[in-house]
């Protein structure tokens, strides 16, 4: 059944029950195999780095799969890579409901969901017994009940937690619904921060003898003038890649619309100039020195091209795959082509 006829009975129910009944959809089709039908045809558009093989450059951006509990079916649709969590140290069930609105008109959502997880121990299992061959991600946060100048502590555990099953690990502080959950990416903050998390991995790295590459994920309410310092203190920190960007707190191109006034981050059309704006910003004060993951507001091929054009060696989707549906993704990855070296 196409998209087009699903979607009016998904957009029919509150957002957050939608999500479950796709997923139960999807994990139905994907049980028998048949969720890669809705893939079509998939070329191999390979992008090596990270020392990770990605078979094409279309992944999966954090939140959709919290839990880890839909590699399967995700990876059938088509996706290069898939990035699950956020996962918190322990379990929380994030804000009151409703806390996810779509703004149909504007091929957006806002969403103030707050990291409602099921705690990092139990996506183990389901990460460790995976058998998906792409690689897979895991978005790390803190507790809602956590100071931030403990912060470290719950971004530690997390990663020891997850260590073995990680292809990479990104660190999230840019989440608007975690309160000063931002105020981490100061430069100061996030130097130590990330320099902490980066020294753990490489004594874990010892221990093990596997390496695991450290993203962070940022805002893209970071002004124009803090952003080059904010990305050199990552940098220094010894991140392995950034990830730009998260939803945004913005309300441009929206103002107008009933539910434009619901807190939380705004994601999907109206985000995709300003996440580009970010995006290049990112690529001019990277320069060259690690891999860039582009994400917001992608809702057409030429949306993944251009960030892979201005830089980005990597992008993730999710509000498109909502208003475009589970085709969208074999769409972008016949419709792109990968960056070059
Ligand atoms: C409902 C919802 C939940 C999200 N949850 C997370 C999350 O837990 N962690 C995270 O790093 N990003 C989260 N995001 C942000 C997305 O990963 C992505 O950065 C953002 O939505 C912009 O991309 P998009 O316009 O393609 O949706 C969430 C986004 C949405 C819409």
């Amino acid at each position: 059944m196409p998209y087009a006829l699903f979607r009016p009975l998904l957009f029919a129910l509150d957002a957050e029950q939608a999500h479950h009944a796709a997923f139960a959809a999807l994990d139905a089709q994907a049980a028998f195999g048949l969720a890669r039908l809705w893939a079509g045809h998939l070329p191999e558009k390979p992008v090596e780095l990270l020392g990770l093989r990605f078979p094409n450059p279309i992944g999966l951006a954090a939140g959709l799969d919290k839990n880890a509990c839909h590699l399967r079916g995700l990876a059938q649709l088509g996706f290069g890579f898939i990035e699950v969590g956020t996962l918190t140290p322990r379990p929380q069930p994030g804000n009151p409901k409703p806390r996810m609105f779509r703004l149909i008109e504007h091929e957006a959502l806002i969403n103030r969901l707050g990291f409602n997880n099921d705690g990092v121990e139990a996506a183990l299992p389901r990460l460790a017994a995976r058998s998906v061959s792409v690689p897979v991600g895991v978005n790390i946060g803190k507790n809602a009940t956590t100071p931030n100048d403990r912060a470290h502590d719950d971004y530690l555990a997390c990663l020891r937690a997850v260590y073995l099953q990680a292809d990479y690990v990104t660190v999230n502080v840019s989440s608007p619904n975690t309160k000063n959950l931002r105020d981490l990416q100061a430069p100061k903050a996030i130097r130590a921060l990330v320099r902490s998390i980066v020294d753990e991995r490489d004594h874990l790295q010892r221990l093990h003898a596997r390496g695991c590459p450290i993203a962070v994920k940022i805002a893209p309410d970071i002004t124009p003038e803090d952003l080059p310092d904010v990305v050199e203190a990552i940098l220094d920190g010894g991140a392995d890649a950034l990830i730009s960007s998260n939803t945004t707190l913005s309300r441009e191109g929206v103002e107008a619309h009933p539910l434009a006034h619901e807190t939380g981050g705004l994601s999907g059309a109206p985000l995709t100039a300003r996440a580009d704006r970010v995006l290049k910003q990112v690529v001019a004060a990277v320069r060259g020195r690690v891999p860039i993951i582009g994400v917001g507001g992608i809702m057409s091929v030429a949306d993944a091209q251009r960030k892979l054009d201005l830089g980005a060696d990597l992008v993730q989707v999710y509000t498109g795959l909502i208003y475009r549906g589970p085709g969208f993704v074999g769409e972008l990855v016949r419709g792109i082509q990968p960056r070059r070296a």
